[in-house]
């Protein structure tokens, strides 16, 4: 059933102050599948007194049809304009379209994975239309917070796929097999950078029976890479946590060390896949053009940090391609191929961001919250936080 909002809001003028609505346009980015918010994931916000109005068709990339949202109650809306007028919410995946920031109301807060830092210019066209911001991938490392963490979720995703992205271009079997015809020995599999892409992409390999080798610079990954089965290579650098959770960038001199010591084990590996990421800076260039000139051909180089410009020195984000007989996937929409499960961990994590942000049927604007404070990028018309302006330089007053 497809309602218009202008019969909501009659029916709510009779019943007295209607509760705040959260929207859920469609994603129109070329080749994004996933939605906002699942049917299973909106109950909670039900629960909380706020009304969930959905544009339909948002979910059917994904697997989830109008008729499921209408169930669980939400309101399916046809006229994009409708559903946004009037939001106090809108829920998105990625960057909204410049006709829905014109269709939004001044006032609306927009939450999503707007990779704000590098879209200064979407959020200075937000914040002229007045639209609040909070951008999920700013989020704190903080144990509050984990509940919310959109990037753990998509990386998740994204290192279980790449495994199996590889395992299907891999001209051979990655378990080990004992046939009539001969042994066939087990594919070997590096993994640098063990986190939360990472150790999925180590589980997900050593469950196909491959040898799993692994590097991180942070040394307390070791325990969980072993507890997995794979050997933590001992390259002999390390990188303290920053304050915000994320790996402290290496020296020159460090990251030489560990692309000497890597380039043994990547001449040895028949797949490699790259996770290494350092917050807020381009990818650390660990796999040099001679490294994979010493590869064998059939290879594979699956490339997570392609989104930060990648790992490997050959590496085209966003594409695939073979140099000398090896095949480097820089693919940068993983978690949108598995729309179906990463679409409902998205709609756990930002539900949850929502309940957060709104509180006794008011979106809260109080920004001292960590949480908030962290993720707040535009505020009534005004850039702020992470994406906020530099200040400008001091110059020195002439005696
Ligand atoms: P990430 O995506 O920023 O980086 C991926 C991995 O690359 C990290 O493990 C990092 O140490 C590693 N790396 C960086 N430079 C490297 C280099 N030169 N060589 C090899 N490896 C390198 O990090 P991710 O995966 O999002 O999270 C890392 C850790 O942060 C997680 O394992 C978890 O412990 C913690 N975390 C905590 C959260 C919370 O408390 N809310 C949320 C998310 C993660």
């Amino acid at each position: 059933m497809i309602a218009t909002i202008t019969a909501m809001t009659e029916a709510s003028e009779v019943a007295g102050p209607a509760p705040l609505r959260v929207a859920v346009p469609r994603e129109r980015q070329d080749g994004e599948r996933r939605v906002a918010l699942v049917p299973g994931a909106l109950r909670s916000l039900l629960r909380a007194g706020l009304e969930v109005a959905v544009e339909a068709g948002a979910g059917e990339p994904a697997g989830y049809h109008d008729a499921a949202y209408t169930e669980a109650g939400a309101t399916v809306v046809a006229d994009l304009g409708g559903l946004l007028r009037g939001a106090a919410v809108v829920l998105h995946v990625g960057p909204p379209s410049d006709g829905e920031i014109q269709a939004m109301s001044a006032g609306t807060t927009l939450v999503g994975l707007f990779r704000a830092t590098s879209n200064l210019p979407l959020l200075e066209r937000l914040a002229a239309a007045r639209i609040d911001v909070h951008s999920l991938e700013l989020l704190p490392r903080i144990t509050r917070a984990q509940e919310m963490d959109v990037l753990s979720s998509m990386a998740t995703a994204a290192g279980y796929h790449g495994v199996l992205m590889a395992a299907v271009r891999l001209p051979r079997f990655m378990p080990l097999l004992m046939t009539a015809a001969g042994t066939v020995r087990p594919a070997r599999v590096l993994v640098v950078g063990a986190g939360v892409a990472g150790l999925q992409a180590i589980a997900t390999a050593r469950r196909l029976g491959a040898v799993v080798e692994a590097f991180d610079v942070r040394p307390v990954v070791r325990e969980q890479v072993e507890s997995l089965g794979a050997r933590f290579i001992d390259v002999g650098v390390e990188a303290a946590e920053t304050g915000t959770g994320y790996a402290a960038q290496l020296s020159g001199e460090a990251e030489e060390r560990e692309r000497e010591v890597l380039s043994r084990h990547v001449a040895d590996a028949d797949c490699v896949i790259t996770t290494a990421l350092i917050a807020g800076r381009d990818a650390p260039r660990l796999i040099s053009a001679e490294m994979v000139a010493a590869m064998r051909p059939g290879s594979v180089i699956v490339d997570l940090a392609a989104e930060g410009g990648g790992n490997c020195e050959l590496t085209e984000p966003g594409d695939e391609v073979e140099v000398s007989g090896v095949r480097i996937c820089g693919q940068t929409d993983l978690a949108s191929r598995m729309a179906g499960d990463t679409s409902q961990l998205y709609a756990g994590n930002i539900s949850r961001f929502v309940l957060h942000l709104v509180k006794d049927g008011k979106v809260r604007d109080d920004l001292e919250d960590e949480i908030l404070g962290a993720t707040c990028v535009v505020q009534r018309g005004a850039l702020r936080g992470a994406a906020a302006p530099p200040p400008a330089p001091v110059t020195p007053v002439q005696q």
